[in-house]
């Protein structure tokens, strides 16, 4: 009875306004429940992503164009997350990180037996290109336009095992990507592990094509998919890769330390568990002897184990209601016009802008990455900073150029903001 008088929806009215609705959580609170229905909601219905902004804290004295290195949660996340620790803490109770598995694996259409909770995008790599049976020689694709999230990891078995590191530059289009990962591949290639989106210039790589390629050579196909949940409309049954890392808090504006990790099913006993405790197990005893460790769980739950923080994984189910009430196609096609946008404006400056994002409408996402031939690059990130823009410089394999990331919190005016601040030095 108190909840349901202190609960009301309310239905937004007006020319843009499709069946789309709004609803309250109590007074005290912040946070709105925006559930699009069941119509499209149009990338340009700016009452609509002006309703979406106000969900969150940020501030409006500058425009945050950095998703692609951490995303701000929503007043929903937030306050699942606080009222998550004040339960704990008034109860004492232990547990309840379990919830945010099922939801995960409904958002990225797989069975929650595949997903191992992590805390960020490198610990998911790191349990696969760890654990995977690799020896001296085998060799491993990467790109030229690794994060350090993705390139240590298996730099690190290249230092400690003899691996043999391959990489490809990433080319402007889909296809010549796909030939240039087939040319890579020799007889002693066992996996392929790029990133599904470049941390540098938001290149999306075409996965399906890739994995299938992969499988048909017999290798393992592994995605750094830090920029898949949350950017992209992300079914990892139909990419049909072996394993996924990402993590929840950059597009998927969940809390901040939080990830998972895809490892298909027949590959659970292909990768080795390296790190195991409290869960991984089906059972051990060390009061016997010989002492017994009789098996790991047959999910990926083996590879994360022990004690969690209860209210940030709280916060990754309640980051994963507030995307999918607001609908991941809106999303997608919000994102990637605004990102168009800027593409095109940039475009539209003539000789002294270097694009480095492809303009392949299938190999561009929410990320625009550019260099400037008049200015270099920190020093437009001085202007833009001054200016009020939160961008990325990118010092990763030394392109040394500009990212922009647009999210469902921006809007079309930052953007044109953005293009008349580079315009004034470009
Ligand atoms: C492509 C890519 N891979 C990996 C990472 C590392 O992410 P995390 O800090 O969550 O491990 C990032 C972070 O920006 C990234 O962009």
């Amino acid at each position: 009875m108190a909840t349901s008088r202190r609960r009301f929806i309310r239905q937004i009215s007006g020319a843009a306004a499709g069946t789309w609705a709004l609803a309250s959580l109590p007074a005290e609170s912040r946070a709105r429940t925006i559930s699009a229905g069941m119509d499209p909601v149009r990338p340009d219905d700016e009452q609509f992503w002006a309703m979406v902004r106000d969900q969150f804290p940020l501030s409006h004295d500058r425009v945050y164009f950095n998703n692609g290195t951490v995303g701000p949660s929503p007043y929903a996340v937030a306050e699942a997350v606080k009222r998550t620790l004040d339960t704990l803490d008034a109860s004492g109770e232990y547990g309840g990180w379990e919830d945010a598995r099922p939801k995960l694996a409904k958002f990225v259409n797989v069975d929650e037996a595949e997903i191992s909770l992590t805390h960020n995008v490198t610990e998911g790599i790191n349990v696969v290109a760890g654990g995977l049976p690799l020896k001296r020689g085998d060799e491993v694709i990467l790109t030229t336009h690794e994060h350090v999230g993705n390139a240590l990891p298996w730099l690190n078995r290249m230092r400690l095992d003899g691996i043999v590191i391959k990489t490809l530059s990433p080319a402007a289009t889909a296809d010549e990507n796909l030939n240039r990962i087939s040319d890579l591949i020799t007889p002693r290639t066992r996996v392929i592990a790029i990133p599904h989106v470049t941390c540098t210039i938001g290149q999306v790589f075409p996965v399906k094509q890739i994995a299938r390629l992969g499988h048909d050579k017999g290798l393992w196909v592994f995605f750094d998919g830090a920029h898949g949940p949350g950017m992209t409309m992300l079914d990892l049954k139909d990419i049909d890769c072996d394993f996924y890392a990402t993590c929840c808090h950059k597009w998927m504006c969940g809390p901040k330390g939080t990830g998972f990790l895809y490892v298909k099913k027949e590959m659970l006993d292909v990768v080795q568990a390296r790190w195991v405790g409290g869960y991984s197990d089906t059972g051990w005893d060390v009061t016997v002897n010989p002492p017994e460790f009789k098996g790991y769980v047959p999910t990926a739950h083996r590879y994360d184990f022990a004690t969690q923080n209860a209210a940030i994984y709280v916060g990754v189910a309640a980051a994963v209601d507030f995307l999918t009430h607001i609908g991941m196609e809106n999303i997608v096609r919000r994102g990637n016009a605004l990102a168009a946008q800027l593409q095109k404006g940039l475009l539209g400056l003539g000789d002294g802008v270097e694009m480095l994002t492809p303009t392949e409408e299938r190999s561009r996402g929410m990320v625009v990455g550019f260099r400037l031939k008049k200015i270099a690059y920190d020093k437009f990130g001085e202007h833009a900073a001054k200016k009020g823009f939160r961008i990325r410089l990118v010092g990763e394999s030394h392109l040394n150029s500009i990212r922009v990331s647009t999210h469902l919190y921006n809007n079309p005016r930052e953007v044109d903001a953005f293009i008349a601040a580079v315009r004034e030095v470009a």
